[in-house]
């Protein structure tokens, strides 16, 4: 197989879904509903603020309003739960987003829990996590999806199948674990505290890897034709961005890959649309 017929691009899949979200926008507007995303903004981290330009330019591409509210590192928890009490109350408000991660003096938990969760389209508070892992109607987070979203665009069929998640974290490693789960996979989570991860990693038919180390995953750590869905955004020693996979020695390897940049990123700032355009449609529900 050439090695670009290995490679399950983001951009096309991205594309449609972006599509989907204007054409569905467009008949909110023909009946009276402006779907409108806020994002909460705390500091000046320039990873950050990268992240938050992309999902502006997405909003404004689709028709979905969208306003950036910003505040100093010095901003106290009291006046930013504050700030979405007062989004959870305006009804012009669709989605609430907190950009994280948030200055120390702040409680995450706290600040996240606070907004309420029908306008949580980041899907991480406690009531749209409960939801997931239940199996019922909630927002589910976006880069999750969007790791899910690559697998069906390579039409890899999850049941059965032996899948090893690399991370552990709430916003990417948990929710896809259960998101595999519920496609009936067998699923293994690996963490920094894993015993020997290349055991597992050789056993799986999929690996999906969110440890945001540039080069973690190498190509001997995997089973031959192994689908690999890589989550990571670093900067690598050259200055370009790369993901967690060290993409050289597992092309050869690999039945499929996703890239980055191109792959799973995309997926995760076309799902923010469509969790901003589900919830302005689920108004009156
Ligand atoms: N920081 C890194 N990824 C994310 C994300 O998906 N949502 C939010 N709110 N902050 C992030």
């Amino acid at each position: 197989m050439l090695s670009t017929d290995k490679i399950i691009s983001g951009k096309e899949v991205a594309a449609n879904i972006k599509q989907q979200v204007k054409r569905d926008v467009e008949k909110l507007n023909r009946q009276g509903i402006y779907p409108k995303l806020s994002v909460i903004m705390v500091g000046e981290d320039p990873a950050s603020m990268a992240y938050v330009k992309g999902k502006h330019k997405d909003c404004a591409e689709c028709g979905i309003i969208s306003e950036n509210i910003t505040f100093p590192d010095s901003i106290t928890q009291r006046e930013l739960l504050r700030e979405i009490e007062r989004l959870n109350a305006d009804s012009t408000v669709h989605g609430i987003l907190v950009q994280l991660p948030l200055p120390k003096q702040i409680d995450e938990y706290a600040v996240i829990n606070a907004i309420s969760p029908s306008k949580d389209v980041d899907g991480f508070t406690a009531v749209n996590v409960g939801n997931l892992n239940i199996g019922k109607d909630c927002f589910v987070p976006c880069t999750p999806q969007g790791c899910i979203d690559m697998l069906d665009r390579a039409g890899v069929d999850l049941m059965g199948k032996d899948v090893v998640v690399i991370g552990r974290s709430n916003i990417v490693g948990k929710p896809v674990a259960t998101l595999v789960l519920k496609r009936s996979a067998t699923v293994t989570i690996c963490h920094s505290r894993t015993q020997n991860i290349a055991d597992k990693t050789r056993n799986a038919d999929i690996v999906i890897v969110a440890v945001g180390k540039a080069g973690f995953l190498t190509g001997d750590m995997l089973k031959p034709g192994a689908v690999v869905i890589d989550v990571g955004i670093n900067r690598g020693r050259d200055g370009k961005l790369c993901g967690d996979a060290d993409f050289a020695s597992c092309i050869d390897v690999v039945s499929k890959i996703t890239p980055v940049p191109g792959g799973v990123g995309l997926m995760t700032r076309a799902n923010l649309l469509k969790n901003t355009v589900k919830s302005a449609q689920n108004i009156g529900k």
